[in-house]
């Protein structure tokens, strides 16, 4: 069997570090992963005047997530956070309040900066966010990727074989992450 997993990208850029890196990912993942990216762009800002009728952008957010079997979150690190645009996506998605849509979802979370922090302070963030939205995060393995072109082509091909082997391994053990959760919290 395959497992369904959706994907968010953190970052609205046309020329996103992390989308490549998500490219990287995917390529490098067990076949019985298999990847839709659930977009946040063109959400609304978020404010309970939505709860009683959210408009359909929110609508197909939660319902993305509620095709999926676990999420990956691709995130760069925006002033020791994260960028504003995923927050807001997140906080659409756990709302109406009783519709939490990340309750007991299997999550990854991952990031590529240029600079050596490699998102590391985002991820604690992010992770911080995920937990009182109750999904069941991979908490080992860490991944903090600092990009760079030479290591990383545009269409996440890895021209670095360590790099190539950890993300490689990363994605396993996310995928042996969400059989274990998915065993004993079926969605
Ligand atoms: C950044 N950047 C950044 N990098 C970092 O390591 N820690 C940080 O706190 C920040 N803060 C930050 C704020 C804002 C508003 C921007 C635009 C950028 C740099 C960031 O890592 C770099 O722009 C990456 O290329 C962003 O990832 P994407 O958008 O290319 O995927």
């Amino acid at each position: 069997s395959t497992y369904q997993v959706g994907y968010f990208i953190g970052s609205l850029s046309s020329t996103s570090i992390n989308r490549v890196l998500s490219k990287a990912l995917i390529r490098l993942a067990p076949d019985d992963l298999e990847f839709t990216e659930i977009p946040i762009g063109d959400l609304p800002l978020y404010s309970p005047d939505f709860d009683s009728d959210y408009p359909p952008e929110a609508r197909a957010l939660k319902e993305a997530i509620g095709a999926s079997e676990a999420l990956m979150f691709v995130t760069p690190e925006y002033n020791r956070s994260i960028p504003g645009a995923l927050k807001n996506a997140i906080d659409w998605a756990s709302r109406p309040w009783g519709e939490n849509s990340f309750e007991h979802i299997p999550a990854a979370v991952v990031g590529a900066s240029i600079g050596q922090i490699g998102t590391a302070v985002a991820q604690q963030s992010l992770r911080g966010v995920l937990s009182y939205c109750n999904a069941r995060q991979m908490t080992a393995p860490e991944a903090y990727i600092q990009f760079s072109e030479e290591v990383f082509g545009p269409d996440g091909e890895v021209h670095r074989e360590d790099t190539e082997t950890f993300l490689r391994d990363f994605m396993r053990e996310f995928r042996d992450h969400v059989e274990r959760v998915l065993t004993v919290l079926p969605r």
